[in-house]
């Protein structure tokens, strides 16, 4: 189920976060939606009215009377709509929703509203962590609500922390998956997701073992979203210091790729979406030394075996699940990612260059392109975190298809 007619009503308050409305809109609008926008008084210090006015195709409202006299009825803006969304809600904005301060139009327009209301608060660190707006937000999911949770990055005060506007597309997917009659914020609630995460190790003696750089960074990120979307998540990891305290998150440590295809094959039956994002070893040791090689000889030949393919083997067990694959590489990325797509009968697959600065391995940040058999989507530089949310919004659109 699509956006496609609906009438969404845009409520913007004053904050730095107002400049995200405008991609909003354009989502909405190139998807087939009428959006009216109304704003606060004090948002026009943040974004124009003509800028909002000219994406939406439709006049912007702040005040209860326009300039000729006309009243601008927030009863009608309210009955009109479909859906709401507070974006961003500022703290200021937040506690007069919940207090019933109705001393302008938005607020107006929202009490009179029937329809859904969607509120993605935005402001910084300590407003977003005091104890009222936290009072606050669970009030308005009281009153039936759907909260979009601030994300943590960088705010405008140049703090590190929660408070950022979640990104236009998450907004987006949550209203998306409403008329989908998915639960817009648990969005994969009673889905089981299955990742893999960080490397393998292949041991060649008891002290040594052939490894990569991969730190499971990725693989947490994934968890971790999906975790915040509802779903059960099983996380089995190779060697790795990443840690997770989320009770939803059942996290398997395994070594080796035997292990983990192991691992894998005891879930794999109950699984929804599978992810792939370990950097398995390809190879292993066809023997194993019992005792610690010594250095007696000027060279050592290590004879090697291929590893069991993990993901190849999920694609050819499929049956519902919808699979992830990651593409590693360095050079003629695209077609090499499309092949994977192909051979180990993916839904989609992940690509993540070398050559990309602070893409891949170790780094928090990551550039990825996403593949299916039809399409293709390209991403900016971003941190691992904000990386698996943009994957997870793909997987959730490829669902609701
Ligand atoms: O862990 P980080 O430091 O955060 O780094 C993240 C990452 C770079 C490891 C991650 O983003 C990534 O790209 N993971 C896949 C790495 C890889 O092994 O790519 P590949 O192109 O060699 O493999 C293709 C796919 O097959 C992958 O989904 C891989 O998990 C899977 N595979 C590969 C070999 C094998 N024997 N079994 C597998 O399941």
């Amino acid at each position: 189920m699509s956006v496609s007619g609906k009438k969404i009503l845009i409520a913007v308050s004053g904050g730095i976060a107002a400049y995200k409305i405008h991609f909003l809109i354009r989502d909405f609008v190139k998807k087939g939606a009428e959006v009216q926008v109304i704003m606060t008084p004090d948002t026009e210090q943040f974004v124009t009215k003509l800028s909002l006015s000219t994406l939406s195709k439709k006049p912007v409202y702040s005040e209860f009377y326009g300039d000729n006299g006309t009243w601008n009825s927030h009863v009608e803006l309210a009955l009109w709509a479909d859906v709401m969304i507070v974006a961003p809600c500022t703290a200021n904005t937040l506690a007069k929703m919940t207090h019933g301060m109705c001393d302008n139009l938005v607020i107006a327009t929202y009490m009179s509203a029937k329809c859904p209301v969607f509120i993605a608060p935005a402001m910084d660190l300590d407003m977003y962590a005091h104890p009222s707006t936290k009072q606050n937000l669970e009030m308005a999911e009281d009153y039936g609500h759907f909260i979009i949770p601030a994300e943590s990055g960088e705010l405008a005060s140049g703090l590190i922390g929660q408070g950022r506007m979640a990104e236009p597309e998450t907004v987006f997917r949550a209203v998306e998956n409403f008329f989908g009659n998915i639960n817009p914020v648990k969005s994969l609630e009673g889905k089981t997701v299955l990742i893999t995460a960080g490397p393998t190790y292949e041991a060649i003696d008891p002290v040594r073992f052939i490894g990569n750089h991969s730190s499971g960074k990725m693989g947490f990120s994934l968890a971790e979203e999906a975790s915040k979307r509802g779903a059960k998540v099983i996380l089995i990891s190779g060697p790795s210091t990443q840690t997770t305290d989320d009770k939803n998150i059942e996290l398997h440590k395994v070594i080796s790729a035997k292990e983990m295809l192991n691992k894998v094959f005891e879930f794999y039956d109950r699984v929804d979406i599978g992810i792939a994002s370990a950097a398995v070893a390809d190879y292993a040791p066809k023997e194993v030394a019992r005792e610690k090689i010594k250095k007696n000889d000027d060279n050592l030949t290590i004879e090697l075996v291929k590893n069991p393919d993990i993901l190849k083997t999920m694609g050819e067990k499929k049956t519902h699940q919808f699979l992830v694959g990651f593409a590693l590489e360095t050079q003629n990325e695209e077609e090499n990612a499309k092949g994977k797509l192909e051979k180990k009968n993916l839904d989609m697959i992940v690509l993540n260059s070398l050559r990309d600065e602070g893409a891949g391995f170790k780094n928090d940040t990551n550039k990825i392109k996403i593949f299916t058999k039809t399409g293709k989507k390209e991403f900016d530089l971003k941190s691992k975190d904000k990386v698996a949310v943009d994957i997870l919004n793909f997987v959730e659109s490829q669902l609701l298809k």
